[in-house]
């Protein structure tokens, strides 16, 4: 922490210029204990209508880490698209964190599940945001492992369950390219009444 509070800067700065790097160059090192706290802090620090935290974390580091990249190569040489996602998969590999975001919404609640999916994207988005001001990069994945059933098994997901997001977190390698931005012109519009 003492490092990521050294080269903290101005929030509203971090936020209007954070760009995900991409998956491969992610790299250790990954965030340490007292900064993983403090990032699964920042993550579970969001609207949740109702106080439902209809939403679950699987952190994947370490061994295990390379296992589900490995095992997650075995389920690939099953599908009908292996040449695509088998160059995908491998990507997984290189960052030292991945945080799978489930979302487990509940039907029939008074909450509508749509506003339970929002707040699983915005713990999401939370990951994201607070791993770059933490000093690290993140990129958010779905990918053919989100809804694929043996890959979601892999992860122990319940049925009902999905992947929100798998947020890859390391130590950028190589920033990426700036990418175009929608417009606020384009996006915003004024309610005139
Ligand atoms: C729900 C969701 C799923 C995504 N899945 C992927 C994905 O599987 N592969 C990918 O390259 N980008 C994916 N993205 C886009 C990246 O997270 C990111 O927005 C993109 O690389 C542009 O980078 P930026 O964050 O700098 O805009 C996804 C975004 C969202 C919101």
């Amino acid at each position: 922490m003492a490092t990521a509070v050294a080269t903290a800067i101005d929030a509203s700065e971090l936020l209007a210029t954070r760009r995900s790097p991409l998956p491969d160059a992610l790299v250790s090192p990954g965030p340490d204990a007292v900064e993983s706290a403090r990032l699964f802090e920042i993550a579970l620090r969001v609207p949740d209508h109702g106080r439902l935290a209809p939403w679950r974390l699987i952190r994947i580091a370490g061994e295990s880490k390379a296992r589900w990249v490995e095992r997650l190569m075995a389920i690939v040489e099953n599908r009908d698209d292996a040449a695509k996602t088998r160059v995908s998969t491998r990507k997984l590999a290189s960052a030292p964190l991945a945080v799978v975001v489930v979302s487990k919404a509940v039907s029939g609640h008074k909450v509508p599940e749509w506003e339970q999916w929002l707040s699983a994207g915005a713990v999401c988005m939370n990951l994201v945001n607070g791993a770059h001001a933490l000093g690290y990069g993140a990129q958010w994945l779905t990918g053919w492992h989100a809804y694929d059933h043996d890959a979601t098994a892999l992860l122990g997901l319940a049925d009902g369950e999905k992947v929100a997001g798998v947020i890859l977190i390391g130590t950028v390698a190589e920033p990426a390219a700036p990418r175009p931005r929608v417009s606020v012109d384009d996006a915003v519009t004024d309610l005139a009444l």
